[in-house]
């Protein structure tokens, strides 16, 4: 079923936009095909269906204008299709369009993005309008398509009327095609990204900065490493409400909230929390003129900070010392879906690994200082990564940018499962902890619940309160 126009088109002088603005009644509640129909059991990707006669009707259909932008060969940037109609399920949390050439020929290449996975088909000549009809008729609640020189956005409301609205660019941005053995990165050079030109990584026509390549590539990384835990490895919904700990600078809090908000078109709430509270008015700031109103700034500590939900994501990027004790703590406690944690220098379990007599076979390492801190660190992550599995994570710890950037390159990802208290994780926690003699300090601040994890094990009786 076809929708029907119902309202009128307007053009709207909007600062040196024009604007087309149409509205139309919904397509009829008719099922929609379903890419996990036929002989799969997981949902795979449509499956080149012939398209459906709804895209070919008046003028003002949506699916048309779509079409129309992602087939323009000269003019299509990028097009994103996502969230789900209200009363319609869609197997993909969204779908990613994008124009990529492979071996010389131009190809358009469809990114389904589940919540398990994500799958990539590329297609090329008709095979391109098939794959877009099919993609066309999931019944996503919002498609959008960015061309050089236009946008067009498509929503449909809780009452599944659509409305169209096509807004000219004030500045027509240059179309990037990405070659296949060109290694794509999810903000890159040569598009300029109002929020990095902002903060003066950029110059206004794309290009990177010299003196803030290793920003930008630092950038880059984590947005990719944080995509691979929502979208890929994630299991779970899209967070809503973030926290970035100890945000600083706040290069990588902005980067979070473009990710979510305009790389994956899902709003959410973001804030930054630092003690550095003179840092934070120039953010407000920044956020501000980029009219990003989910982005707020708390003056305030990890240990105190009072949110007015719990978020789903905590980050929580080169908190010194125990802040990042802190920041895992309160993950754990308020049961936050996803940690992104990056320690930075940790001092605390070196301290206890010094002051006690070391009878182990250990002991030479703590005659070299250089030594006695690497091990420090890679103990008290090791102890984390534990801790985490042990409260319901599944966890996993990779490099975040390159060592000859920063030494401090070890990123702890973890994804709540829900699953706490793993007799064979406890048992490897416990070995680990008692052979080195130590309390962790994380241990000591989870307190009572994480004692009765323990315990449930084997008995553990030595655990005193944080200081
Ligand atoms: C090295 S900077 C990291 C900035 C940013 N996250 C990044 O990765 O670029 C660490 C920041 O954490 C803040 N910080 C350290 N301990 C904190 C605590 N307990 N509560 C809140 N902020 C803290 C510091 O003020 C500093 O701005």
């Amino acid at each position: 079923m076809r929708p029907v126009m119902v309202g009128h088109q307007e053009t709207v002088a909007d600062g040196g936009r024009a604007r087309v603005r149409v509205r139309m009644r919904p397509p009829a509640q008719a099922p929609l095909p379903h890419p996990s129909q036929g002989q799969h059991s997981g949902p795979e990707p449509p499956d080149g269906r012939q398209p459906s006669e709804e895209g070919h009707g008046p003028d003002v259909e949506y699916q048309r204008l779509v079409e129309e932008g992602v087939l323009d060969e000269r003019r299509f940037v990028r097009a994103v299709f996502s969230g789900r109609r209200r009363g319609h399920a869609v197997p993909w949390e969204r779908v990613v369009l994008r124009p990529v050439e492979i071996k010389g020929r131009p190809h358009v290449q469809f990114t389904y993005h589940g919540a398990a996975r994500s799958v990539d088909r590329n297609r090329a000549g008709p095979a391109v309008r098939e794959e877009l009809a099919t993609a066309l008729r999931l019944p996503f609640r919002s498609f959008f398509v960015e061309l050089t020189d236009r946008e067009v956005h498509v929503t449909f409301n809780k009452r599944g009327e659509v409305a169209v609205h096509s807004v000219k660019k004030a500045t027509p941005v240059p179309r990037a095609v990405t070659h296949d053995r060109q290694k794509r990165r999810p903000l890159p050079e040569g598009e300029p990204e109002a929020y990095l030109v902002a903060s003066g990584i950029m110059a206004p026509d794309g290009r990177v900065k010299a003196d803030k390549y290793d920003k930008f590539r630092q950038i880059n990384e984590f947005v990719k490493l944080l995509d691979q835990v929502v979208t890929k490895q994630g299991g779970h919904a899209l967070p809503e409400s973030i926290v970035d700990f100890g945000c600083g600078n706040a290069y990588l809090t902005f980067a979070a909230y473009h990710y979510f908000r305009d790389l994956l078109r899902h709003p959410v709430v973001l804030c930054g929390v630092d003690v550095k509270g003179e840092l934070l008015e120039a953010h407000r700031a920044e956020a501000a003129a980029l009219g990003w109103d989910g982005l707020t700034f708390a003056a305030d500590t990890i240990a105190t900070y009072a949110p007015p939900r719990a978020p789903d994501l905590v980050l929580s990027l080169h908190a010194c010392d125990t802040a990042t004790d802190d920041a895992l703590a309160r993950a754990i406690q308020w049961r936050s879906r996803y940690v992104l944690s990056v320690p930075c220098c940790q001092h605390e379990l070196q301290r206890q690994l010094r002051d006690r007599e070391d009878t182990t076979a250990l002991r030479p390492v703590y005659r070299y200082g250089i030594l006695a801190e690497r091990l420090g660190d890679v103990l008290t992550d090791t102890l984390r990564a534990l801790t985490l599995r042990i409260c319901g994570y599944r966890c996993d710890v990779v490099q975040f940018v390159t060592s000859e950037h920063t030494a401090k390159n070890v990123m702890i990802r973890a994804t709540r499962t829900g699953r706490t208290g793993d007799a064979a994780v406890v048992d490897e926690y416990l070995r680990l902890r008692d052979f080195l003699g130590v309390t962790p300090y994380l241990e000591r601040l989870l307190g009572g619940e994480f004692e009765a994890a323990l315990g449930a094990v084997r008995p553990n009786p030595r655990i005193p309160g944080p200081d």
